[in-house]
């Protein structure tokens, strides 16, 4: 779907991996408020959402597409959270999934409810993700998952941390028994999805669909997972998780490449180790 990406592995810390843009942009005191406001507004928003869970009977639920669905808690959260961090900084631009946006030097990246076919049955698998890019490369990324009270935070070079504790990628080396989150969506091919299943499989991977990309990336972060990949996803579903995956030492695809921004592009997140072989199996289409 969309450019082709390069891996970007930040096993160490202490420095920005990959390409310079010619940064920094904001101060360091900058960046971290805007992570800690990132961080109050994610546990904000995952308490709004859940107030429309109290009687899930009434949840508005309309279609978007096959697979798709949206609620009226996301259009309600997302615009909760632009007008939260709007009025802390007013120059800064947002993108959020249910109502665009723009893009601009600081642009904050909202998915208020990743997740949602989860959220509407009320499964307890989907998270607000909260994404800050400066000059084309995310800085700050933020995943609450209000289920099991996770509050997930990443900001460049200082480490990923699940409730204030620093977390790591698993160590998993061998295919065979890893545990590798797929996700599908009707912008791609059921074919090629079902090719890269087929050969996931085939390897001895353990295999979840669990729902939300947003909180994939979070568990490949934490350990849980050992990988993540999708053939399309867009910025907001995925930015955040990145970052965090990144900062616990993990390999990610440069999903920033092109346009990618506005218009999406695939997504392989995995250990190191299972970085290469998750991305070949991703790129598998239908013989
Ligand atoms: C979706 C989820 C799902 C992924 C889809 C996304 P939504 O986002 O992240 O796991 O497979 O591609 O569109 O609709 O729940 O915000
Ligand atoms: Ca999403």
């Amino acid at each position: 779907m969309g450019p082709k990406s390069a891996v970007v592995c930040s096993i160490r810390h202490g420095g920005p991996p990959g390409q310079s843009f010619g940064r920094p942009k904001l101060d360091p005191d900058e960046f971290a408020a805007r992570r800690q406001a990132a961080e109050t507004v994610a546990r904000d928003a995952g308490q709004l959402a859940q107030s429309y869970l109290a009687d899930r009977r009434t949840l508005k639920v309309a279609r978007k597409g096959p697979q798709d669905v949206v609620t009226e808690a996301d259009s309600a959260v997302e615009r909760m959270i632009i007008a939260t961090l709007r009025s802390g900084y007013p120059g800064d631009t947002f993108i959020g999934e249910e109502g665009g946006g723009a893009v601009g030097e600081r642009c904050w990246v909202i998915d208020p409810i990743d997740g949602t076919t989860n959220f509407a049955r009320g499964l307890p698998h989907w998270c607000v993700s909260i994404a800050l890019v400066v000059a084309g490369r995310t800085e700050v990324g933020v995943i609450f998952d209000p289920n099991a009270d996770l509050l997930y935070s990443a900001q460049r070079g200082s480490g990923a941390r699940c409730n204030n504790t620093l977390i790591q990628v698993s160590g998993t080396t061998e295919v065979a028994g890893a545990m590798v989150d797929v996700g599908y969506s009707s912008r791609t091919g059921i074919d090629d999805f079902g090719t890269m299943v087929t050969a996931l499989l085939q390897s001895g991977v353990n295999v979840t669909q669990a729902g939300s990309a947003a909180l994939g990336l979070a568990r490949v972060a934490d350990g849980r997972l050992d990988g993540y990949a999708e053939r399309h996803l867009y910025a907001w579903d995925v930015l955040a998780g990145m970052l965090l995956v990144e900062e616990a030492g993990g390999c990610v695809n440069e999903f920033l490449a092109g346009n990618s921004l506005t218009t999406g592009n695939e997504t392989i997140a995995a250990t190191p180790a299972l970085y290469a072989v998750l991305a070949a199996m991703l790129m598998m289409r239908r013989a």
